[in-house]
């Protein structure tokens, strides 16, 4: 059978949010790669639901309900994980603060950046042997919007910085890279895809909306030994939205020489 992602047998990764969306996807994505997976959220509810699904298919999963921007717990978290699955190759930092639920500045930038911090100091303390690779969830609203939300464009931004400091951090050691999303039909966003009527998605290339599966599977490549020399990257996984607009795309219908 060919392995093209190459995971060795035994395989274990910390997926932060994996209660829901991207992290959901994700955490059921690297199980059906033969990973072991720690399911880490706020909502343990959430993340026993993910895990349950993952063994309900034959996978191997454990959840755990933790703030992950909160050292203490955090630390708590990550020696109950090496206790149970034993030592973690691999990071998935999903989890993050939505745009719309916090309105103090310094606030949503702290939160969103030790919900990125705390996870790796603890990953890296214990020592990641094997893969040795963590991914981030940025977004392009780190370096391509202005409009929105302006905490959240400066952590994502930030986000991007502090992957790179990791991924430079240890030669011959571990890697990280960086996933950063358009619109992703998750929980948190589904009532604002839904109020642009589909409009917008129709100028993407890909004339859809983002899938959480389609971030998954990106996450999942850059976590692999496939991905091997690929360090320090922000990845956009936007289908190529940045290449259209409905401005653009009418005037060179009105010129006559749309493609
Ligand atoms: N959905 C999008 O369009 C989109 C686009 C770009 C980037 N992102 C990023 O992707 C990540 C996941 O987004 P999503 O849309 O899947 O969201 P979601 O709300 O569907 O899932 C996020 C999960 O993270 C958990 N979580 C949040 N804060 C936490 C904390 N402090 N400790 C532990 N768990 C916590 C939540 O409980 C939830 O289960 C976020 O970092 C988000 O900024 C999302």
């Amino acid at each position: 059978m060919d392995t093209f992602l190459g995971f060795p047998k035994d395989t274990t990764i910390i997926v932060t949010g994996a209660a829901s969306g991207i992290g959901e996807a994700l955490a059921k994505l690297a199980a059906r790669q033969g990973l072991a997976v720690a399911a880490w959220d706020l909502t343990e509810d959430g993340a026993r639901a993910t895990a349950e699904a993952i063994a309900g298919e034959g996978g191997t999963a454990r959840a755990y309900g933790l703030d992950v921007s909160d050292r203490s717990q955090v630390e708590a978290a990550m020696a109950q994980t090496c206790a149970d699955l034993g030592p973690v190759h691999c990071l998935a930092a999903v989890a993050g603060p939505p745009s719309f639920k916090i309105a103090d500045f310094d606030e949503g930038l702290s939160q969103s950046i030790s919900c990125m911090r705390m996870p790796t100091e603890a990953w890296i303390a214990s020592g990641p042997a094997g893969v040795a690779s963590a991914v981030y969830l940025s977004s392009v609203q780190g370096p391509r919007y202005g409009a929105g939300v302006q905490w959240y464009s400066v952590a994502k931004s930030a986000i991007d910085g502090y992957m790179r400091s990791v991924a430079g951090m240890r030669q011959g050691g571990l890697r990280a890279n960086a996933v950063l999303p358009d619109w992703i039909v998750t929980p948190r966003t589904s009532e604002f895809v839904e109020a642009t009527g589909g409009t917008e998605w129709d100028v993407n290339p890909m004339g859809r909306v983002g899938l959480p599966e389609d971030v998954a599977n990106a996450a999942m490549f850059l976590l692999s030994p496939a991905a091997a020399y690929l360090n320090g990257l922000s990845i956009e996984v936007d289908g190529g939205a940045r290449l259209r607009s409905l401005a653009w795309m009418r005037m060179a219908e009105a010129s006559g020489s749309a493609a």
